[in-house]
């Protein structure tokens, strides 16, 4: 017979860390209790108010909480989540939030990033990550495909700021004259000069800014009717630059713009820079994705001429915050901008596999391509066309509608999904009231906007649940509120 000291001699020692852990019984119950809170807060979501009426109160208690010396139950946190934090969260997913290029999470994008955190693969080396690693290759390698490039590669980012300022490096580095990595821009004479519309996303400016290239050397193009960059304006600004003794080394087209959503003319833009010995990008990450339809297919597939290409699949293909990609055509210049490798990381080569940290600026990273390889797979080609088109669909029909009515006019051409709309005889300051007051009145979450340097208001379908009885009671609120400003 044992004894009390037997058994607990053969007790198997407790981890360092039990603390923090829990055991399969307790991780049953939080699951189960996560699925329920996530089926409360879909039944719950139409109801709410698209921005939340703050309290203030709960805000304070998160400010001022002290550093708790012991820790609590995840029941209490998860009541806490429903009733402090979902209460007081913008209601991204709320059928009415139409601001920004923002969309609705897809149903299995939860359970991906839970899953990617159990697992904690670091998506740096292959080593740390080899399943991880087969995965972020396999979607990139489909991204490709989408594009027809036939050779490149690719990386998952945390979004499309992060892409394009990834590709804008690789670009500046591939038109360096000398040494890019030990001299910098430091020693370079001829100052690099960059071009992008006037519509082009600030990501860009931002990348010009911190890649020393400077504002100064960035420019913005102007447009035509249809807020496209007009390529004529582009030849000149190159012609003045090289006479002026600069370089001109790269362009940036836009595959969407964020704000009307046009689409510059790709193709004419990478005839232009392979004859000029220009680098292109193409930043893709509103509408990209729209290749899918062939509504848009023939426009967009000129983005695979590009020599890198910014997608955002937590834009159209609905993955949760965060997962951008970029593209490159030539791997090898690509590499020579990010690698570095020391020894304390003890890298191993691989045929299949790449040590992605070679591939861009972050060491750890986590596994965000669990969310797009699952969205793609989840659902399926024919599921993405379904819903992009039918998102283009209520884009047009919010379009016609505008059309009809008299006080309405549209201020850009609906191109992808963003719709650009002013009330007739209300200025800058009525436009900007009329959005504060739909948020304010938990109507909709609608976007101010600047297109051709006024004031107007912005819708931009890329919310899963929005329907077109959605659109009516926007635009009838939108003309109530705007007829009382006047
Ligand atoms: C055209 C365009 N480029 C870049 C970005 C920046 O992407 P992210 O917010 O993923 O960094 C956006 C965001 O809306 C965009 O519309």
């Amino acid at each position: 017979m044992k004894t009390e000291s037997d058994a607990t001699a053969m007790e198997p020692p407790a981890p360092v860390g039990r603390d923090l852990l829990w055991n399969p019984d307790e991780l049953r119950s939080a699951a189960r209790e996560l699925g329920e809170l996530l089926a409360g807060y879909e039944a719950d979501l139409a109801s709410r108010s698209v921005f939340p009426d703050i309290d203030r109160a709960a805000i304070r208690g998160i400010l001022e909480e002290p550093f708790p010396e012991d820790g609590r139950p995840m029941r209490e946190l998860l009541d806490e989540f429903r009733s402090v934090v979902i209460p007081n969260s913008t209601q991204i997913a709320h059928p009415r939030f139409l601001a920004y290029v923002l969309p609705s999470p897809n149903g299995v994008s939860p359970f991906a990033d839970a899953l990617a955190s159990v697992l904690n693969q670091n998506c740096n080396l292959w080593t740390l990550s080899p399943a991880a690693n087969a995965i972020e290759r396999k979607v990139v390698s489909w991204f490709l495909d989408l594009f027809a490039i036939s050779e490149g590669g690719g990386i998952i980012t945390s979004g499309g700021s992060m892409a394009n300022l990834s590709a804008l490096a690789v670009a500046r580095d591939a038109h360096h004259p000398g040494d890019p990595r030990r001299e910098g821009l430091q020693g370079v004479r001829s100052p690099l000069v960059l071009y992008a519309s006037e519509e082009a996303h600030h990501s860009i400016d931002k990348a010009a800014a911190l890649l020393g290239l400077g504002l100064n050397n960035l420019r913005h193009i102007g447009t035509d009717g249809g807020c496209r960059l007009r390529l004529d304006l582009l030849r000149d600004a190159v012609v003045q630059d090289r006479k002026d003794g600069k370089t001109p080394f790269c362009v940036v087209g836009s595959a969407g713009t964020v704000t009307t959503g046009a689409i510059d003319p790709l193709e004419e833009l990478a005839e232009y820079c392979r004859r000029e010995g220009l680098w292109l990008h193409v930043d893709g990450a509103y509408g990209a994705f729209a290749v899918l339809s062939e509504r848009l297919r023939p426009q967009l597939l000129h983005a695979g001429r590009a020599d890198s290409l910014t997608l955002d699949p937590h834009k159209l293909l609905f993955a949760s915050l965060e997962a951008g990609c970029v593209l490159f055509r030539d791997q090898e210049r690509w590499r020579r901008t990010f690698s570095f490798v020391p020894p304390y990381l003890g890298m191993n080569r691989d045929p299949d596999l790449l040590n992605f940290a070679e591939y861009g600026p972050q060491l750890s990273r986590s596994f965000k391509a669990l969310k797009v390889w699952w969205a793609i797979r989840a659902y399926g080609r024919k599921a993405y066309v379904r819903v992009i088109e039918s998102l283009l669909d209520l884009a047009s029909y919010m379009g016609e509608r505008i059309e009809r009515e008299p006080a309405l006019e549209i201020a850009a051409p609906v191109t992808l999904t963003a719709v650009c709309f002013r009330r007739g005889g209300l200025d800058d300051t009525g436009h900007e009231q009329v959005v504060r007051d739909l948020v304010a009145g938990g109507v909709a979450f609608l976007g101010p906007a600047r297109v051709k340097g006024r004031s107007c208001i912005r819708a931009c379908f890329t919310n899963l649940r929005t329907t077109r009885r959605d659109v009516d009671s926007i635009l009838d609120e939108v003309l109530r509120l705007a007829d009382r400003g006047r």
